[in-house]
């Protein structure tokens, strides 16, 4: 694996860490091309190719999706908040201070 954004040295990584470095890293990289497709889609005046560049971005956003996904099913402690705040009604910082009485989690 190509990375120049490692943190610490990659031998002293664990293979979990690693391969979570590789999902958030594609996860950025999906994020990423998701606002770019919609910047260039907004500043196209081709409407067929503003139709492509906005059915990139759809895609781009299942990539981001996909990876999020791996990452839930790999970091209990992703899985545990996005279970908590991941398709909740109301006030999401409301949500944290009930569940932590007004301070952080920890
Ligand atoms: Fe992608």
């Amino acid at each position: 694996m190509a990375s120049d954004t490692l943190h610490a040295p990659r031998e002293r990584l664990s293979k979990e860490t690693l391969a979570l470095h590789q999902a958030i890293s594609s996860l950025m990289e999906e994020l990423e091309a998701v606002d770019w497709y919609r910047q260039r889609a907004d500043d196209c005046d081709d409407a067929a190719l503003k139709a492509i560049l906005l059915h990139n971005m759809k895609e781009e956003i299942e990539h981001a999706a996909m990876a999020l996904e791996w990452i839930r099913r790999n970091s209990a402690d992703f899985d545990k908040e996005l279970k908590e705040y991941l398709f909740s009604e109301g006030d999401i910082v409301g949500k944290e201070k009930a569940a932590t009485g007004g301070g952080e989690k920890r």
